[in-house]
């Protein structure tokens, strides 16, 4: 059994949209034991900092500018191999390109405004975990 702790964020465009209820539901669907939760509003500066490995990329002001327009919800998510489960939960990352069932596929609208993040390897849920939650959170 390899359980894994992933990171999750409702973005700003679910939240505001009111769905966020309809993707809990879709985690809880999934299997996932939720670890910690906390609804905050992110600056400017700590999308950058959150974002900070796609920098060079071409859409990185557009990413963290809608990434600190609105109050997002982050989780820690916890499942066996739970980074996977919750990429495949999630869907591809244009809407348009993720399969058909998936939370972006039914609820996201563009590929910026795509409702959900989710680390992509162990590495990557360890900073993004640590990023927003204190060891003594994730109980
Ligand atoms: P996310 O899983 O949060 O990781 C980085 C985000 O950048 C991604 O989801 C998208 O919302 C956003 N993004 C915006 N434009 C692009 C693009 N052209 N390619 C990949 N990601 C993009």
């Amino acid at each position: 059994m390899a359980i894994e702790k992933t990171l999750a964020i409702i973005k700003p465009d679910a939240f505001g949209r009111g769905i966020s209820g309809e993707i809990l539901s879709r985690v809880h669907k999934a299997g996932f034991k939720i670890v910690a939760a906390k609804s905050l509003r992110l600056t400017a500066a700590q999308a950058e900092g959150f974002y900070a490995v796609h920098r060079e990329r071409s859409f990185f002001k557009e990413l963290t500018e809608f990434m600190s327009s609105g109050k997002v919800i982050a989780l820690v998510l916890e499942a066996e191999k739970g980074i996977a489960l919750w990429r495949d939960t999630m869907g591809a990352t244009d809407p348009a390109k993720a399969a058909p069932g998936t939370i972006r596929r039914d609820l996201g609208a563009s590929i910026q405004n795509n409702c959900t993040h989710g680390s992509d390897a162990p590495e990557t849920a360890a900073f993004e975990i640590g990023y927003f939650f204190a060891g003594h959170e994730l109980v």
